[in-house]
């Protein structure tokens, strides 16, 4: 039976990835975090004693240990990243290139000494920068406007670079805009759905008219698991957006959430443009479709709603985060 290891599963998407795998499928499962500020054990309370689960504290910068792990793995889904934009650009990018960059050669320098049969790297439509055309297909160029994001496209070409210099099994995803229960309040979607549990305005960047394609995590773990299993010379080598085709603008999330939690439409604020922000995204799902037999399932109001329920009933979880970044900034 095959076993996988997904790195950064104390996060957002990782633990939904677990999750579902466990869930879904008869696989093992190994997950390897360092649990940073955005990883917590609450995103995998309820599989941690799981028994086809085993959970790893460490680093994916730390060699020995990843050699050794690999040594035990057939799959490996390598999320584990410095995920937030905002951060890279507040917070220097130091961290973004040695754990999204270096850490990710390290886990492919490891398949050249330990092959396994499939190595599936999490990266993101961000390296796409802002859409030239719409809907983006995997051709788009490569423009990363963010810190995050060039170091995303980094490890994306450097995956690839793998792929045809040593015939290793490589696929490189790139998701678009996750939202979804467990997402850390930093980013835009649980950070309204949050402001607006605490009755605070919504904070816009800008005018709010930049759009994204937004996809709710179950499918993006159904993707993942599509592209584990479809066939090895399938998807070798191959770039595979994980979208929705379908695009939303800042202003009308901050409308659905106001609207859902049955709020005043005008509880918001407008702030300063974010630096490097991205104007549009909007993804094609054709290849994803054609190469997998995925689409994504879940509407944006059934995705938000899920969303909003879960943030709503469990309010220890991200309030426990904001009191602790509370901490952080003061200290
Ligand atoms: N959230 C999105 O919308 C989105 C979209 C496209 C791609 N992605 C990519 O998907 C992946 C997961 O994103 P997320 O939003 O779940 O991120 P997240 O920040 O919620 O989780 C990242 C996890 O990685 C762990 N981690 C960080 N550095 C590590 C290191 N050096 N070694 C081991 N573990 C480490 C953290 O502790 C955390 O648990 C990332 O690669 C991200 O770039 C995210």
């Amino acid at each position: 039976m095959k076993r996988v290891l997904v790195t950064g599963g104390a996060g957002f998407i990782s633990s939904g990835v677990v999750r579902y795998l466990l869930a879904e499928t008869p696989y093992d499962v190994v997950t390897l975090d360092a649990l940073t500020y955005a990883g917590t054990l609450e995103n995998l309370a309820d599989v941690m004693s799981h028994p086809r689960l085993s959970f790893v504290h460490g680093d994916i910068r730390d060699a020995d240990l990843v050699h050794e792990l690999v040594e035990g793995v057939d799959v490996i889904v390598n999320a584990a990243a410095e995920s937030h934009v905002e951060k890279s650009i507040r917070d220097g990018a130091s961290e973004f290139v040695t754990t999204n960059v270096e850490g990710t050669q390290i886990l492919l320098d490891a398949i050249r000494a330990t092959p396994v049969e499939r190595f599936v790297l999490v990266s993101s439509s961000e390296v796409y920068g802002t859409a030239r055309y719409a809907p983006m297909d995997e051709e788009h160029p490569i423009e990363p406007r963010s810190p995050y994001a060039a170091t995303k496209a980094g490890a994306d070409r450097l995956a690839y670079s793998y792929f045809v210099t040593y015939d290793l099994p490589i696929v490189i995803v790139r998701p678009f805009n996750n939202y979804g229960p467990r997402q850390h309040p930093e980013k835009l979607v649980p950070r309204f759905i949050t402001q607006a549990l605490l009755d605070e305005s919504l904070t816009i960047h800008g005018d709010g008219h930049a759009s994204r394609d937004w996809l709710y995590v179950e499918d993006d773990a159904e993707a993942i698991r599509a592209v584990i299993e479809a066939p090895v010379d399938d998807v070798a080598g191959e770039v595979l957006n994980i979208a929705t085709g379908i695009d939303i603008s800042v202003s009308e999330i901050a409308d659905l959430v106001l609207s859902v939690l049955d709020m005043p439409a005008d509880q918001r604020v407008h702030v300063d443009e974010r630096p490097g922000q991205v104007d549009r995204h909007i993804g094609s799902t054709e290849k994803a479709e054609r190469l997998l037999g995925w689409r994504a399932r879940t509407s944006f109001e059934d995705g938000l709603e899920r969303t909003v329920s879960w943030y709503r009933d469990n309010e220890a979880w991200w309030r426990g985060i904001l009191a602790k970044d509370v901490r952080a900034f003061s200290s």
